[in-house]
């Protein structure tokens, strides 16, 4: 098996899956079904999964430990296609990857899928999958029940397919606002997305299937993903994108993490001795195992040492290389059976062994329920002049609805996170259009028919915004214009600017002179900038709002549903604000830069390496707009509410996990969740004047209703990295907090000391 057989390059990835995404198949081929009963004595269930996971190794040969470091992908899911009669036999269920259990032992295939928003492909076989809204909404949500009910969901589905393990869990940081990829993520902050990930991953693996946290480490852009070695000190890294990882890990017992496809200080993510063995597996503690991202294994000897324990897909290095260098002695026979256990225990722990998988139907209605609680949990309300919102149903006669295809559906992220659209796509594809990453895909789910059942009784037109004279005509006969905008984004390119494209920032405007009652309903995956801000009078961020998006986005503008969700990342005004003004691009290549993508192929791509600085050390997200005295245009933990909260009487317990306490009333006459953010500035001696995130919980509160609110602080949160001692320390000395309902509102704030050691 060769690795150009098995499609490991991206675009040969894209092409593929553009041309599955735009045929739907019913099922073919056979499924596998449940491994043979294994009688071994590791099937004591009384023995712990280190235990016997070594009882398993110990009957296994050299070959059949090798077999499970290495796997197939994308090819099955190809075969699917072909003639039945040349179709190989396989036992993959044809998602991103697949590794061959071994049945005389019991070892259960690994039927990997690829689900940060939702189990992928399910078209291809005439399945139902649930797309969930963007793991931004869910970040935006800031509530760890809602990232249960996510992970559970996806785990669940995952499960009813056949599938034992997720590739999900995106949780790079939002350092670079222009990255494709940012939608699968959970914002800019370590200690937000850390946890948030670590209550999904825990959640989805109780569903009996393996999570993954990826792409480790750093992978924070798509230009040049492959090649860009990344340069950051390890402070920085510690407190910042590691942390995240070290978060998910710690609150999860997640079985498995992706190492990315850059460098990191000069090398290779997946044979990087720091970030893989130092980091992840001794400081962290991380007992699962690590999977290459695809394609991203450049080594033998060296990738193994480093601590990869899985090349994905091929087996172009963890194959017959692998036997040879364990044969040789490059490789020690205690670092592969250590490979080995770190997947058996894996299996034994997440349950694979003792519970073989039990497929079924997915059940869709479960899937919405959830699909709608993340994405009207997740939305955020950016502004609302003049109580524009909730729009009051009685008093409405007209309204236009203009833009982004709302007659029909809501956008989806692009790329291996794309789920498919059930039903189809219900904005079919330009003619000649290909190409999975750069495919926009709209989920049938209609924001003019769902605000068309709110207000029954009113004339609700539609426009497609495309001509901007007819949509402002409409606009301007209408009591109320909703404007609905897009910004598609997808793995494999990150987006030029922060600019709504295809003139809709002009479509805006012009609508907004036409009509003062201008409503503007953003589709996006992360940050845009918004020129006509001071002109609409209000602004409703749904992102990328998943198969009931337009029953969310309905329910919030008339109110059933009163806003909660609070910005996971900035909003800058303009580029030049960023850390980073213009994009790291890949250099063009030099003579001999161009290399085949494979073996064989016509097709080249520039693997001239370039090197980006993360010169903004520590200063992540706001942390940077705080440091540098910079307005945002929308600051972090922001989110406007049809309520208004109150905050008084801040306490502080000191100690080293000092304690925090609150009240926050509902000022208001709604109902209402409040989403109380804790931040703290450390001090003088830490070196960083800047505050963080170090607590926070949703409240729900009646009208007139008062809470307090009582949070321990974590010391791991309040410590710095030190590199001299290679530890955290919680540093002596005068430490800040502040209080609020967004990063750049805190009405309370107090201070605590810690004591230096006498
Ligand atoms: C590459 C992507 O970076 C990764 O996130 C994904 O899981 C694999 N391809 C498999 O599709």
């Amino acid at each position: 098996m060769k690795i150009h057989h098995l499609l490991k390059p991206r675009l040969k990835t894209a092409l593929l899956i553009g041309f599955l995404t735009m045929y739907s198949l019913p099922v073919v081929g056979q499924f596998p079904g449940a491994p043979a009963a294994p009688k071994g004595p590791w099937m004591d269930k009384s023995l712990s999964p280190d235990k016997r996971a070594d009882l398993v190794i110990s009957q296994m040969t050299l070959e059949e430990k090798i077999s499970l470091l290495h796997g197939g992908g994308w090819a099955e899911l190809f075969a699917h296609f072909a003639p039945s009669a040349s179709r190989p036999a396989t036992k993959s269920l044809g998602n991103a990857g697949y590794i061959s259990g071994i049945p005389r032992l019991g070892i259960p295939d690994l039927q990997m899928a690829d689900a940060a928003v939702g189990v992928t492909h399910g078209s291809v076989f005439g399945r139902y999958c649930t797309a969930l809204p963007s793991g931004t909404s869910e970040a935006s949500s800031w509530d760890l029940e809602v990232a249960r009910a996510y992970g559970a969901l996806i785990g669940r589905e995952l499960r009813d397919q056949g599938y034992t393990m997720s590739l999900g869990g995106g949780i790079d940081l939002t350092r670079e606002p222009r990255n494709g990829r940012n939608f699968e993520y959970k914002g800019e902050d370590p200690i937000l997305a850390g946890k948030l990930v670590g209550a999904e991953m825990k959640a989805l693996q109780e569903q009996g299937v393996i999570g993954d946290l990826k792409h480790y480490a750093m992978n924070d852009q798509e230009n040049g993903r492959n090649y860009v070695n990344i340069k950051a000190d390890k402070r920085a890294m510690r407190e910042s994108d590691l942390l995240t990882f070290e978060i998910g890990i710690k609150e999860s017992g997640v079985g498995a993490v992706m190492c990315s496809y850059n460098l990191l200080n000069g090398d290779y993510a997946c044979e990087n001795n720091y970030l893989l063995n130092e980091v992840l597996k001794k400081d962290f503690g991380f007992q699962g195992f690590v999977v290459s991202d695809w394609g991203a294994t450049h080594s033998v000897a060296k990738a193994a040492m480093a601590g990869l324990d899985v090349e994905m897909p091929g087996n172009d290095h963890f194959g017959e290389p692998l036997k040879k260098a364990v044969e040789s002695g490059a490789v020690p026979m205690s670092r592969l059976d250590d490979m080995v256990h770190r997947i058996l225990r894996t299996e034994f722990a997440v349950g694979l062994f003792d519970n073989p998988s039990d497929r079924q139907e997915v059940d869709p209605e479960a899937g919405y329920e959830v699909a709608l609680r993340v994405a009207e949990e997740g939305m955020v309300l950016l502004k609302n002049a003049d109580r524009q919102l909730p729009l009051q149903s009685s008093g409405i006669t007209s309204i236009a609805v203009i833009g982004s295809h709302a007659d029909v559906g809501v956008l989806s992220g692009g790329g291996s996170a794309q789920v498919d659209a059930a039903g189809g796509n219900a904005v079919p594809a330009p003619p000649g259009a290909s190409g999975f990453f750069g495919m926009q895909v709209w989920h049938r789910s209609s924001p003019l028919q769902a605000i068309r059942a709110k207000v029954p009784n009113a004339k609700v037109e539609f426009n497609a915004g495309t001509d901007i004279a007819s949509a402002a005509a409409l606009a301007k006969t209408s009591d109320v214009a909703i404007v609905f905008v897009n910004q598609h984004t997808s793995e494999g390119s990150d987006v030029p600017n922060l600019s709504l494209p295809q003139n809709q920032d002009a479509l805006i405007s012009s609508v907004a002179a036409a009509n003062p009652h201008t409503i503007v309903v953003l589709e996006t995956g992360g940050a845009v900038t918004m020129p006509w801000i001071d002109h609409v009078s209000a602004v409703l961020e749904a992102w990328y709002p998943g198969i009931r998006g337009a029953q969310a986005i309905a329910s919030i503008l008339f109110g059933d549903m009163n806003p909660s969700g609070k910005l996971p990342l900035t909003f800058p005004k303009s580029e030049a604000d960023l850390p980073h003004p213009k994009l790291a691009q890949q250099p063009p290549p030099r003579p001999g830069d161009m290399k085949p993508l494979f073996p064989g192929t016509p097709f080249k791509q520039n693997t001239r390496q370039f090197d980006l600085e993360y010169d903004e050390g520590l200063k992540v997200g706001y942390k940077w707009y705080d440091a540098e005295g910079r307005q945002p245009l929308f600051p972090f933990g922001f989110g406007l509410s049809y309520t208004k909260y109150t905050y008084s009487g801040l306490k502080i317990a000191p100690g080293q996990a000092p304690t925090v306490s609150f009240d926050v009333k509902n000022a208001g006459t709604r109902a209402g969740a409040e989403v109380a953010q804790v931040y703290v500035t450390l001090p003088e001696g830490a070196g960083e004047p800047f505050k963080r995130l170090v607590a926070w919980e949703r409240v729900h509160l009646a009208p007139a209703e008062s809470k307090t609110v009582t949070l321990k602080l974590d010391p791991h949160y309040l410590s710095i990295f030190n590199v001299d001692k290679d530890g955290w320390e919680l540093v002596a000395g005068g430490y800040k907090v502040q209080v609020g309902g967004s990063s750049r509102d805190t009405p309370l704030s107090g201070t605590w000391s810690v004591p230096g050691r006498q």
